[in-house]
This record gives structure tokens, C-alpha cells and sequence, in this order.
């Protein structure tokens, strides 16, 4: 039978979530991880399993594929995490579809639906998810701009650190942050550390502070919860910055943390020491 392979990587922003659903610049970049979809042919789309928030479907809709095809789905990132698992899955099944129903996709033609199907998701979205999953590698993105393609001297080290799946979806987070009545000085805040960032990382310059300073600023956006904000305590204690990345959640888990710091030696074996799993990971790597 005919199949069609594809693979579409997750993202972490590295800085600035939250503030670029107000037209602020945010840096994010592709990871090695990422979704694997396959799609074959079917007379009838059957009804998709585990298809949270109705983003399969949607996808396949989008992409002219109702009654079809087939399309199966192997997922390497943990979903509503802060890995772009939404934007990834319905990127993979859009180009999935295209591919399979014989039509070519531009990466701008799949950004454009990605970007709507993203939207079941994540309400007022920035588009900061589709872009870098489909255009991969490290970019400054402001909403409605093109983005802009950022080199890096070094490769900078970071280890991803899992909080704990949130409670709440991006959409939530995102209207959370709508009715936080000081958003607008905290987000003015961000950017001007993330344009600091952003110089950094081009110059080969440590970002941790940075990192660090846009961290503590998405607490007082009140997207971090009590579990993020120990861990974040126990890390800056020894010296890291740590930032959550993505919407966060503050019912239960925040979703992923980036961490940077001078040892990481030291941060290991405290993560291990209080079974909190990591992984490494570098920017610039992909
Ligand atoms: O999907 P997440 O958890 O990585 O969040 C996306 C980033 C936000 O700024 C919170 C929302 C958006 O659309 O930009």
C-alpha cells in the first residue's frame, strides 16, 4: 500500500512566549525531537484516537483529506508541554495529506494553515509555534513580520527539565496573562531582555542571566506554578537561570524549563538526587 512519511520537530522558545502574542520579538529554535506521521489510503476517515483537542481532524480537514486517507501518528514530545507538540502534529499531518493527495506544499502555504489549525489550540496564537517547526533552526520572530534567521557562533548548552504536564491549555495561559492587570510593563520588560538576548546568543555571549531575569518576569506574569518555581529556587541556589518555556501552568505542572548553568555537573546530580528528569540539549545543535 502507498505511504507517506514525514517528520516535523518540536520547538522550545528561548525567550519572549508570551509577550509575542503582543507583537514583542521572541527567540525559539527546532529540536531533535519532533512528530512522525504516516498516511495511507482509506475510503473513510476512520475516527482518530487519542486526537486531543480535535487538532488531527482539523489538520486533516485543512488539508483536503476528509474520507481519504489514513494517518497515524507517533508523537517523541510530551503534549501541551511547551515543545510545540500542536503545531508539529498538525504541520506533519497537513504536509502528510498534501503529500499524499498528490499536491506540492510551500513551507509558506503550510505555515498558513498549520498557523490556523494551531489556533483550536491556542486561541490568540502568535504563530511563533508553526514558524519555527516548519522552518526549523534559531529565529527571532515578531507576529505578523517575517522572521528573521539567526546564526550562532558557539552551540550554547541548555538541559530541558519536565515540571510537569499543565492543567490549563496555551489558550488559558494565554488569557490568563490577557487579564494580568501589569502585563504591559512586565511585557516591555521582556523585550527589552530578549533583544539583549538575542545579541548575546549572535555575539557567542553567555545568555544565563538573561535567561534567568525573563524567567522571574513570566512568574510575575503569574504563568509559573509552585512546582516550577522550587525547582527554579533549588537551580538558582547553585547558580543556573532557569525560565520555563512556553505557556507554563500554574494549577499543577509549568511544562518544560530551560536551564543554563556554570556546572552542570552540580545541576545533574541535584535533579538526580530529587529523581527530576532532564534531558540536554544545545542551541544552535540542529
Ligand atoms: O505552545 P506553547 O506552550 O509553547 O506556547 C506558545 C507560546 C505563547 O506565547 C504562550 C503563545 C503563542 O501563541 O505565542
Amino acid at each position: 500500500m502507498r505511504e507517506i512519511k514525514v517528520f516535523v520537530p518540536g520547538k522550545i522558545i528561548i525567550a519572549g512566549e508570551h509577550a509575542v502574542v503582543y507583537q514583542k520579538l521572541a527567540l525559539a529554535t527546532s529540536i531533535g525531537l519532533g512528530v512522525k506521521v504516516r498516511v495511507t489510503s482509506s475510503s473513510k476517515t476512520e475516527e482518530i484516537k487519542n486526537d486531543e483537542k480535535g487538532l488531527i481532524k482539523a489538520a486533516v480537514e485543512i488539508a483536503g483529506g476528509i474520507d481519504k486517507v489514513s494517518v497515524f501518528v507517533e508523537s517523541q514530545l510530551p503534549i501541551g508541554s511547551g515543545l510545540g507538540s500542536s503545531a508539529a502534529l498538525a504541520a506533519a499531518v497537513i504536509k502528510g495529506v498534501k503529500e499524499f493527495l498528490g499536491s506540492t506544499i510551500t513551507d509558506d502555504e503550510l505555515f498558513q494553515m498549520t498557523f490556523e489549525v494551531e489556533k483550536i489550540a491556542h486561541g490568540n496564537a502568535s504563530g511563533i509555534d508553526p514558524a519555527t517547526v516548519i522552518y526549523r533552526g534559531l529565529i527571532a520572530y515578531r507576529k505578523g513580520e517575517p522572521f528573521e534567521r539567526l546564526k550562532i557562533k558557539t552551540p550554547i548548552k541548555l538541559l530541558l527539565i519536565n515540571s510537569g504536564k499543565p492543567q490549563e491549555s496555551t489558550k488559558e495561559m494565554v488569557e490568563l496573562v490577557g487579564a494580568n492587570p501589569n502585563k504591559i510593563s512586565i511585557i516591555d520588560k521582556v523585550e527589552k531582555v530578549v533583544l539583549l538576548i538575542k545579541e548575546r546568543l549572535v555575539a557567542g555571549e553567555s545568555i544565563q542571566d538573561q535567561l534567568d531575569e525573563n524567567g522571574l518576569l513570566l512568574e510575575e506574569l503569574g504563568v509559573v506554578g509552585e512546582k516550577a518555581k522550587q525547582i527554579s529556587s533549588l537551580l538558582r541556589a547553585i547558580g543556573c537561570g532557569v525560565k520555563i518555556t512556553g505557556a507554563g501552568g500554574v494549577k499543577s505542572g509549568s511544562g518544560m524549563m530551560i536551564v543554563v548553568c556554570p556546572d552542570y555537573s552540580k545541576a545533574k546530580k541535584l535533579l538526580d538526587n530529587r529523581g527530576i528528569k532532564y534531558f540536554e540539549t544545545e542551541i544552535g545543535e540542529v
